[in-house]
């Protein structure tokens, strides 16, 4: 749905609308692929379309807190103090980040706490809570999460509406895609399945044989899984690092950078597939 386009960026539709209340978690069965990159600069760009989001770091790695800036992240003050019920949502939640942007930060040694108890009946209800109380106050909930199979992976994905795959056009990564959409429709069992919302093809560099070849691999895959593919990708650009250092998204840090224009399509397509009512700009 086209609403308006002012530049790149759109201004927040008015009036008030209700929150959408979409949980995405971003997955991938292997570390380095790309989740942590992906989450946030998806979501600055989401928010930049009008769409009010949380990002959720569910990795006990912490990744996120790379992007929050000068904020201190305690473990009285993050997602896993919040699962062990010593802190409230509104205590641990960092408002504004970005424009629209908050995050849910996570701590190492709270999130690995919680992630140890997070089959006990407390620990579990709260998670459940979370996610509940999440999307009636948020459009959009990106949940970053590890790059292996962990009861806190399984029980964000048993409790999302859709997942995201970040999938390198390699010949070891593609032979990973089966295992990753396998992993996410086991893990929501006997739970109502998340739906896959799209594999986004990522570091994309060069026009190589062997890449042409993945691409076409991971096209046979997700046909065959009934997932879709992104038509934009995101390249490879050394941008990603430096914003990283600095905690910015590259839209924020460049945004004139391809990577930045690349989420930035990422998004809009994100928000036609699902005809979701942000702004995007017009003719695309
Ligand atoms: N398109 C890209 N171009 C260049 N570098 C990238 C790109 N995407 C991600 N990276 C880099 O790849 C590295 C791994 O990415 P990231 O941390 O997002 O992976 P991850 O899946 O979250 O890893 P983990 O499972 O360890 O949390 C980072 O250094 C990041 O800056
Ligand atoms: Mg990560």
């Amino acid at each position: 749905m086209h609403i308006s386009t002012v530049g790149d960026i759109a201004p927040n539709p008015s009036p008030y609308t209700p929150p959408l209340g979409e949980i995405i978690t971003v997955a991938h069965t292997k570390g380095g692929a790309g989740k942590t990159t992906l989450t946030f600069n998806l979501a600055y760009s989401l928010a930049g379309c009008g769409a009010r989001v949380l990002v959720v770091d569910l990795d006990q790695q912490t990744g996120q807190s790379a992007f929050i800036g000068d904020h201190e992240v305690g473990s009285q003050r993050d997602v896993g103090a919040v699962l062990l019920g010593q802190a409230s949502l509104d205590d641990a939640v960092i408002v504004a980040v970005h424009p629209n942007l908050d995050v849910l930060p996570a701590d190492e040694l709270s999130i690995g706490a919680a992630g140890e108890q997070i089959d006990d009946l407390d620990v579990s209800e709260r998670f459940h809570d979370l996610f509940d109380e999440a999307r009636k106050r948020w459009d959009i909930v990106l949940v970053d999460t590890a790059g292996y199979q962990s009861r806190l992976v399984s029980a964000a994905l048993r409790r999302s509406n859709g997942v995201i795959v970040p999938m390198v056009p390699e010949a070891g990564p593609v032979t990973e895609l089966p295992t990753i959409l396998n992993t996410i429709r086991a893990a929501a069992e006997s739970y109502q399945q998340p739906e896959v919302y799209g594999v986004i093809k990522l570091r994309i560099w060069g026009s190589s044989v062997y890449r042409r070849v993945a691409e076409e691999q991971i096209k046979t895959i997700t046909d065959e899984y009934g997932v879709p593919l992104f038509r934009n990708k995101v390249p490879e650009d050394a941008r990603f690092g430096e914003a990283h250092l600095v905690g910015l998204p590259v839209g924020a840090y460049q945004a004139s950078a391809r990577s930045a224009v690349a989420y930035r399509h990422v998004a809009y397509e994100l928000i036609q597939l699902r005809d979701w009512h942000f702004a995007v700009p017009d003719g695309l």
